[in-house]
């Protein structure tokens, strides 16, 4: 066996990872889910929520098994692990921890957004012990209070699992939302006058595990069981996350980040997340305008509009031929958009005067040439990325995520030229 590999038994199977796995990682390749809260794999592990307790077994000593958090503990040769599928002192550690976090937590799944994709409703269900020994009064705190713009929280289901506080600080840079006070009265909060201002504040109410935080644009919208979605691509800029829109009653009413390796690893910009609102803005454009005699825009029927269009085009190739006419589609349109308009030029008018830009990108003829790579290719550990214009975190906000996490995680040297 590789010197970097090590094997171990979980629940009777064996199975050689690489040194370093976390024990709640190896299970998962035995296809074994031990109970998470605070868990995610893009975050470093914190051990907040302990209810992935195991018992573990060292080489060493295979006759004295500890609970561990399966979480926060690495791999060892020789290990023997039990989870709540063959221990019953872990499955009673996870009842318990079930009930001690169900103590503060208030009765709203009826009335709260997560109700129905929560992961607590779901784990007490399965895990969880049939009822409550705690009759004292529950914490109480005002709900739901704003941390930002965008997103709400409700200090009395947060569950103080430290997936927020860890993805503000650790993935977007923002470390604009914490933990307070001590004790009984922990809370997770924004500091006063320093509100949850970041560009990725959504992935929070994404990653949530109950319904602390919850978007402001889908508050009470619909049930996970009422939506329809299809898995998409965002189109608020180039990078193209993956995301599910998720819409009821004909209206779309949420997006979602898909967990896709190559691109976005499941974040979002909130730009990108909560730009939905404008498919049903009373302000869209929903019917073709046309300029009357007065050069008012009025209102048309789509036959007259694209009558009027192509009497303009024909009455300017009279003007100046086929070498005279161009197109500028814009940068902003879809691929599918660009090939029409070029069939459009090419084909129909004979013009080979088309660009997607107005002079304000790289010329084509240097893009074509440069050498291809994927994201995953630019952000190889060790490697350099040389970022020509954009700002970055402006522009392509979920780029900004993978190369900062390049950058301080994998030693990716970043220049750039702007
Ligand atoms: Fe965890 Fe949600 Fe509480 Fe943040 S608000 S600590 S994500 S339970
Ligand atoms: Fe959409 Fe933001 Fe991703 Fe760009 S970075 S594709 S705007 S979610
Ligand atoms: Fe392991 Fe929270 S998932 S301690």
């Amino acid at each position: 066996m590789a010197d970097d590999q090590v094997s171990l038994t979980i629940d009777g199977q064996q199975v050689t990872v690489p040194k370093g796995t976390l024990v709640i990682r190896a299970a998962e390749q035995l296809r074994i889910t031990i109970p998470r809260f605070c868990d995610h794999p893009l975050l470093a592990p914190a051990g907040a929520c302990r209810q992935c307790f195991v018992d573990i077994a060292l080489a060493r000593a295979p006759d004295q098994p500890r609970q561990m958090t399966s979480c926060t503990t690495e791999v060892a040769e020789g290990m023997v692990v039990n989870t709540h599928l063959t221990s019953d002192a872990a499955r009673a550690s996870q009842e318990a921890q079930l009930e001690f976090l169900l103590i503060n937590h208030p009765l709203d799944c009826p009335v709260c957004d997560k109700g129905g994709e929560c992961p607590l409703q779901d784990q007490t269900m399965s895990y969880g012990p049939g009822e409550s020994r705690f009759v004292e009064e529950k914490r109480h705190f005002e709900k739901p209070i704003p941390v930002s713009d965008l997103v709400l929280l409700d200090r009395e289901r947060c569950i103080l699992c430290d997936r927020c506080t860890r993805f503000a600080k650790e993935v977007a840079g923002d470390p604009l939302i914490h933990f307070m006070d001590r004790g009984n009265e922990t809370q997770v909060n924004t500091f006063p006058g320093h509100p949850f201002a970041s560009y990725f504040s959504g992935n929070t109410v994404q990653i949530c595990p109950v319904g602390a935080l919850t978007a402001v644009p889908y508050r009470f919208k619909a049930r996970p069981w009422d939506l329809d979605e299809v898995e998409s691509t965002c189109t608020s800029c180039s990078f193209g996350c993956r995301i599910v829109v998720q819409s009821s009653r004909n209206q779309v009413l949420r997006y979602v980040g898909v967990d896709s390796d190559a691109v976005n690893w499941g974040w979002m910009c909130d730009k990108g997340r909560f730009d939905f609102e404008a498919v049903n803005s009373d302000d869209r454009l929903r019917e073709p305008l046309v300029r009357d005699e007065g050069l008012t825009l009025k209102p048309a029927a789509w036959n007259d509009a694209l009558r009027r269009a192509a009497a303009a085009i024909r009455d300017g190739l009279e003007r100046t031929g086929p070498a005279g006419f161009a197109v500028v589609g814009g940068a902003r349109l879809t691929n599918e958009d660009q090939y029409a308009w070029s069939k459009l030029t090419k084909g129909l008018i004979g013009s080979d005067n088309i660009d997607a830009q107005v002079g304000d990108g790289l010329p084509a003829e240097a893009v074509l040439g440069l050498p291809r790579a994927t994201i995953d290719d630019a952000c190889r550990p060790g490697g350099t990325v040389l970022l020509l214009g954009p700002d970055v975190k402006e522009e392509l906000s979920v780029l900004y995520l993978r190369l900062r996490h390049a950058a301080i995680n994998d030693h990716v040297t970043i220049i750039e030229i702007s």
